[in-house]
């Protein structure tokens, strides 16, 4: 690392409860394979260069890394290979994980969790990543229905010890205010980005309202989804590229950013140039005019 190498700490911080974290984070789901993820027949991705990319996000001042059991490939498991690279942990790491969906050992989806499933689930991220606690867990969710019982069961869990903050994934603004009526929900982790639904940015305002962390995930992404960068980008994500001498992907991350201070990214990727340039994008501040020509591409969905 040179003295000019630009660190997670550029995006400023956030607290997750009692956590602080760097607004630049990582997520873990691009790891256990290249290309689309969840693919049935994903090609594993080369355990040394995976195990790199995670020694190489902390050096470079990642300390908020997302996960799940449910990141895995036929040979390859994110929150092993987050224990083989990163333990012990250091002190700062903040490791979030999620909880509701599964699958089973081929990879093929399986029912999500019911209130009584999720201890083994819980269980099963402590045995992966090599941990008696887990900083964050968030219950996934899919539908508008009742998430009461689900999240009553984490809170248990909470209290037992195991679980020390709670967060929500792919919720409704509905699910939120249900949640924290049960227990305090430290982050919201919803698909967002340049040209998201709308109702998403209600949600986020929200959260900035409550001091809740909204954690975009397929910020850069996008439309891609779980395939990953397809190509296609807007001209005015192109134009501001191009002034700025970013990548698209950099300028994606940046305007997340400058959704709120209580935005953070969890861009992920298996390229460790990829990730220098996603680290760095957390230095980044847009102008006013660069700002509205990217909201303006945002709002033409
Ligand atoms: N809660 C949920 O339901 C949910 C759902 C999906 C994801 N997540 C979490 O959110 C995280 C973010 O989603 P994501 O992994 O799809 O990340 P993303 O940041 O939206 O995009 C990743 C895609 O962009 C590419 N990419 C990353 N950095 C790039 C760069 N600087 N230049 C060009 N291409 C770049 C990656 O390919 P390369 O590997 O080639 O870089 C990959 O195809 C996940 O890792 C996971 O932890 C949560």
């Amino acid at each position: 690392m040179t003295p000019h190498t630009i660190t997670a700490a550029a995006s400023g911080t956030w607290t997750l409860g009692d956590l602080t974290v760097n607004r630049l984070g990582f997520g873990a789901m691009r790891l256990p394979q290249t290309g689309e993820a969840f693919a049935t027949d994903a090609v594993p991705r080369d355990r040394e260069q995976a195990i790199g990319v995670l020694r190489r996000a902390l050096e470079l001042g990642v300390n908020h890394i997302d996960t799940a059991a449910f990141y895995f490939s036929p040979l390859r498991s994110a929150n092993e290979l987050i224990n083989s690279a990163l333990a012990p942990y250091p002190d700062d790491l903040v490791i979030t994980t999620k909880v509701g969906p599964g699958r089973g050992p081929a990879g093929d989806w399986i029912p999500h969790a019911s209130p009584d499933r999720l201890r083994g689930q819980v269980e099963e991220n402590l045995r992966q990543l090599g941990r008696d606690h887990l900083d964050v867990v968030n219950l996934r969710v899919v539908g508008e229905d009742s998430i009461a019982e689900r999240f009553g069961a984490l809170a248990d869990l909470r209290t037992a010890g195991l679980i020390r903050h709670l967060g929500l994934s792919n919720v409704r603004p509905g699910h939120l205010a249900e949640a924290q009526a049960i227990a305090p929900v430290v982050c919201v982790q919803n698909r967002y980005g340049i040209g998201a639904d709308p109702e998403q940015d209600t949600l986020l305002r929200a959260c900035g309202d409550q001091g809740i962390a909204f954690v975009p995930f397929y910020a850069i992404a996008g439309a891609g989804g779980q395939a990953g960068l397809t190509g296609g980008e807007s001209a005015e994500v192109r134009a501001v590229a191009r002034a700025r001498g970013a990548s698209p992907a950099q300028i994606r991350l940046a305007w997340t950013l400058a959704r709120g201070p209580h935005v953070l990214a969890i861009p992920g990727t298996g390229d460790p140039d990829h990730l220098v340039a996603n680290v760095a994008a957390g230095a980044l501040r847009l102008s006013p005019a660069e700002l509205a020509s990217l909201d303006s591409a945002h709002a033409a969905g």
